[in-house]
């Protein structure tokens, strides 16, 4: 399965949607750059979330807050007491490593007797083979400074999720939309956390972007509530994402092993060529994050039911996404390899025929694929030229749009299956006179003749 990923890597970089950060500079270790495709695609998944997850519904208000908040925030939170994560350092080459990834890839191995402890100070490094010192915590926490002072006095942080800025805003939002409970608030933002050992290409980074929302409810109705939302995450994966649901597990976090607040945590992992591991969560928060807001600000966080007058602090279920995470598993999930025609040239109108070979088709939800449409002309002709960019830039009113002009139709076809555009609409000779193009789809490579004048009604149809 190491390919799969290699593959996954060397397109994103070959076609444009994910370039390594800082390149021209050497590259700084674990920081990725999204280019022009995976830009779209990250705009694409994030508008569909939005739309399922906050748009479609009656009980979900948006909010946008400030990456760097007064640090009261985070000490209230617990994440600059507790977010941390067990560093161990190689005496010898002074390598840095998680601890528990280290101990659980060394429980993974075949014929590890799953009875004897593994202690790290008994691991060899696996940099060098020297000896680990024993472990301690190190906080992710990425830390700044406000203004021109770089003392205590300006010490600031990036936020390490999103969460936060929902719970100290809750009474704003309260106060000002007049929701009643059970209501959600839900962001998509930038988060920073100074990993340890980030790795595996965009899985785990120092920079990233989650979605996630806090939904407050009465505690009374919490499991329903929860399994409402699982079974909304289950439709997210099937019906929007359209992933084979196979390749999802659903890990029930056990007694002992949650947050200590958490009363429910699920985590949803997938199976990624690097093994199986989280992609996202969901977790009954019960009433600890306004309780810590309420005690620390001083302000009243209560919620006052409208119809028993009963006074409380709400609940929160709170699922989250790793934006970055989704976009990743939306890569493998599309990552197609088929034995198809050659790809050489091939006149509009016509199936592509002949000898067989290698066809990589990235098989997007249209509504997820960089480009709905690519269009091409069949040769760089003026008179073909013109007809092609004017159908363009009106197909471009309505979503977004490729142009390629150069070399044989049949690579352009195959250049735009690599990029997982659904449609390609070809402009020939013909079409000058009998007003129609040539529409092929990227999965079945069927082609058809379309009038002009009814494509925009096809594509509508076709990419609904
Ligand atoms: N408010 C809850 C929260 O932040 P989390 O599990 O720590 O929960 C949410 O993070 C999601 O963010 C994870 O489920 C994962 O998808 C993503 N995530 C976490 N750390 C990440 C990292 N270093 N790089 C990329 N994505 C990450």
């Amino acid at each position: 399965m190491a390919t799969a990923m290699d593959e996954i890597l060397s397109l994103a970089k070959r076609r444009g949607f994910v370039f390594p950060g800082s390149e021209i500079y050497g590259g700084l270790a674990n920081s990725w750059d999204y280019g022009p495709l995976g830009h779209l695609l990250k705009q694409n998944i994030k508008a569909q979330w939005w739309k399922f997850f906050v748009q479609e519904r009656a009980d979900m208000v948006p909010l946008d807050t400030a990456i760097i908040m007064n640090p009261k925030v985070w000490e209230a939170s617990g994440h600059l007491q507790n977010f941390s994560d067990p560093l161990v350092e190689c005496k010898a080459c002074h390598h840095r490593f998680r601890e528990d990834h280290l101990l659980e890839a060394r429980s993974a191995e075949p014929g590890y007797d799953k009875e004897v402890p593994v202690r790290i100070e008994d691991m060899p490094c696996p940099n060098c083979g020297g000896q680990f010192a024993s472990s301690k915590n190190f906080n992710l926490m990425f830390k700044t400074f406000i203004g021109a002072t770089e003392d205590n006095s300006s010490v600031a942080y990036l936020r390490p999720e999103t969460a936060a800025g929902m719970f100290v805003n809750f009474k704003n939002v309260l106060n000002t939309t007049r929701r009643r409970l059970p209501f959600g608030i839900a962001q998509i933002g930038k988060n920073f956390r100074n990993e340890i050992t980030p790795g595996n290409f965009i899985f785990r980074t120092r920079e990233f972007e989650i979605g996630e929302f806090e939904y407050f409810i009465n505690p009374a109705d919490w499991e329903a509530i929860f399994e409402m939302w699982l079974a909304e995450i289950k439709r997210w994966w099937q019906d929007i994402m359209k992933i084979n649901m196979e390749n999802l597990v659903w890990h029930e976090i056990p007694d002992g092993e949650r947050a200590h607040y958490s009363k429910r945590t699920v985590d949803i992992e997938y199976k990624y060529p690097f093994g199986v591991k989280e992609l996202h969560g969901i977790a009954y928060r019960t009433d600890f994050d306004l309780i810590r807001h309420q005690e620390a600000s001083g302000e009243d966080l209560q919620y006052t039911d409208p119809v028993t007058n009963e006074k409380f602090i709400p609940h929160v279920i709170e699922p989250t996404f790793g934006i970055d995470r989704m976009l990743l598993v939306c890569l493998l999930e599309a990552y197609h390899e088929e034995s198809a025609p050659t790809s050489r040239s091939t006149s509009s109108g016509q199936a592509e025929e002949g000898e067989t070979d290698k066809r990589v088709v990235m098989k997007f939800p249209s509504y997820l694929a960089p480009y709905q449409v690519a269009v091409l002309p069949l040769s760089k002709k003026p008179e073909l030229n013109d007809v092609a960019k004017n159908l363009a830039n009106e197909l471009r009113k309505h979503w977004m749009i490729d142009y390629d002009e150069t070399q044989s139709i049949g690579k352009r076809y195959r250049r735009q299956d690599e990029i997982g555009t659904p449609y390609c609409v070809t402009v020939d000779f013909e079409s000058l006179a009998d007003k129609k193009v040539t529409v092929r789809d990227r999965d079945t490579m069927v082609q058809e003749r379309i009038p002009i004048s009814d494509l925009i009604n096809y594509l509508q149809e076709h990419l609904k």
